[in-house]
């Protein structure tokens, strides 16, 4: 349940005993919150850019915390803890759809937060909820013999679902290459081929939500080769923002998005090719950090 204005005590109570819990989880420690005024407590529930939630036993008893912070460009998540004789029944999965679900209700893109390296449940509670590696990483500031790294969930992005067809097909058609290229959405065709996609583990189909309308696409595939020892490479292919949505920075949001994720399945490689008439993809890829290294060749085999 979410903490209103004068839970401040129970706040206070929850809280230390997850910092003296588990030290090595916060970037704060049990002997600086612990000395914090009474009306701390109360002021932290007070401030309007942040929201918290204690998990609470039939009994009354409070094991779990989560805290939501909206930050300029997103929601920071902190403070997750769940008490040890409450872990692995779900509470922590329950915390995290609660902040996760009130962030969207908020103006913010993505919900980001900080994970211990060898914090290996926190890492696999956030993986499984879909949250991926930005790249930066700290020493946690309370102890920082240890490394943390920061994950990120995006708020926009997502897999396709089999609805989501015709509207993807639509903007594929909606580009003067794409114009000479595609059917009728409705085509089951479309359908057999978004089976199978869905179907192979090395392939995702990506759409970006706005307001509950797909506004953006692209497929990423997992390519598999022995170069390089064995490493796995992504495949960016079938980039597409809706006509309306261009112009506001969300193809970078997207692009940056595959990277991570791509990150988090431990690619060595993220690669794409685009048509040379597309000059101003290729700037925008540029301008994204590839570099134009090779030349594709294709073989049109004239059917479909
Ligand atoms: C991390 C923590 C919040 C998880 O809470 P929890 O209630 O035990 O987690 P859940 O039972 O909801 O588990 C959800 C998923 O997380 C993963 N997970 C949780 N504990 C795990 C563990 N010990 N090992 C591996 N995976 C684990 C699993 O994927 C699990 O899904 P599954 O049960 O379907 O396999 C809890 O262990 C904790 O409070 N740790 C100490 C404080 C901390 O590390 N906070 C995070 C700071 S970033």
């Amino acid at each position: 349940m979410q903490l209103g204005a004068g839970d401040g005590e129970r706040l206070r109570s929850v809280r230390l005993r997850a910092l003296q819990d588990s030290p090595d989880a916060f970037g704060s420690s049990y002997g600086k919150e612990a000395d914090f005024p009474p009306g701390k407590w109360a002021e932290r529930l007070q401030n309007t850019g942040s929201r918290w939630w204690v998990a609470e036993e039939p009994d009354g008893a409070d094991v779990g915390l989560v805290c939501v912070r909206l930050e300029e460009s997103h929601a920071h998540l902190i403070s997750m803890w769940v008490a040890p004789e409450a872990r692995g029944r779900g509470v922590g999965s329950l915390l995290v759809d609660e902040a996760v679900a009130w962030a969207r209700t908020t103006e913010a893109k993505e919900v980001r937060l900080w994970a211990v390296d060898q914090n290996h449940a926190a890492r696999t509670l956030y993986a499984g909820k879909g949250f991926v590696p930005t790249g930066e990483v700290m020493a946690l500031p309370s102890n920082p013999a240890l490394m943390e790294s920061q994950y990120m969930l995006s708020l926009i992005f997502r897999r396709a679902r089999k609805e989501d067809v015709p509207a993807i097909v639509a903007m594929l058609a909606d580009d003067p290459l794409g114009a000479t290229r595609e059917g009728d959405p409705a085509d089951e065709r479309y359908l057999a081929a978004f089976d199978r996609i869905d179907a192979n583990p090395y392939d995702e189909l990506i759409v970006a939500e706005r307001d509950g309308k797909v506004v953006g696409t692209m497929q990423l595939t997992y390519l598999a080769g022995l170069s390089r020892l064995g490493a796995e490479r992504c495949l960016i292919e079938a980039v597409r923002v809706g006509a309306a949505a261009r112009g506001q920075g969300l193809g970078r949001e997207m692009i940056h998005w595959a990277i991570g994720r791509a990150r988090e399945r431990g690619c060595a490689m993220v690669q794409l090719t685009s048509d040379k008439s597309r000059t101003d993809a290729h700037r925008f890829y540029g301008s994204l950090g590839f570099t134009a290294s090779h030349e594709g060749f294709k073989l049109s085999l004239g059917q479909g």
